[in-house]
């Protein structure tokens, strides 16, 4: 008789890596998993769902960084800094269209919407597109330190200049 007829076969005796010791853990480590996952997932459900933005004050450094006659583009931001003869003033360069970013064109004197084509005067005034209004004029201010401050949050009902 060969020697693997003498041989037990599994479901007749418990053999090794079947024991009842090592299904114990795998159901141990299974439950685990799975308590770790709902744990995750529960925490995701039950945390706040709320975006946390950045403030909408920022700060644009010292005035002099803005020559006269010029229009310092902020796309991060999304605003312009504009040094006219009166003072300086910041326009968002959101358009009152649809709300795409505006880009100023130096060559041409104009800022525009690549949208749907409007356009505006570096005070903020449509030239034409269909832009409702022209771009908004936010609150600008030099704080204690003499940093130029801007609340894109607040925009202006009339003009107002910072004078340096
Ligand atoms: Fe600017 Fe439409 S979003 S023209």
């Amino acid at each position: 008789m060969p020697d693997e007829e003498k041989k037990p076969a599994c479901r007749d005796t418990p053999c090794e890596g079947c024991s009842r010791r090592s299904f114990t853990r795998i159901g141990v480590g299974s439950i685990a998993v799975a308590g770790a996952g709902s744990a995750v997932f529960g925490y995701e459900f039950l945390s706040p769902n709320a975006l946390y933005e950045p403030s909408p004050i920022i700060n644009a450094g010292k005035p002099d960084r803005y020559a006269q006659g010029s229009l310092t583009p902020d796309p991060q931001n999304g605003i312009y800094i504009v040094h006219g003869p009166e003072g300086i003033y910041t326009l968002t360069a959101v358009c009152t269209h649809l709300g795409c970013l505006t880009a100023w064109k130096p060559e041409l004197g104009i800022i525009a919407c690549p949208c749907h084509g409007s356009k505006f005067h570096p005070d903020g005034v449509k030239i034409e597109g269909p832009a409702p209004r022209p771009l908004q004029w936010l609150k600008t201010w030099v704080d204690d330190d003499g940093n130029l401050m801007v609340d894109r949050s607040e925009p202006l009902e009339r003009r107002e200049f910072v004078r340096v």
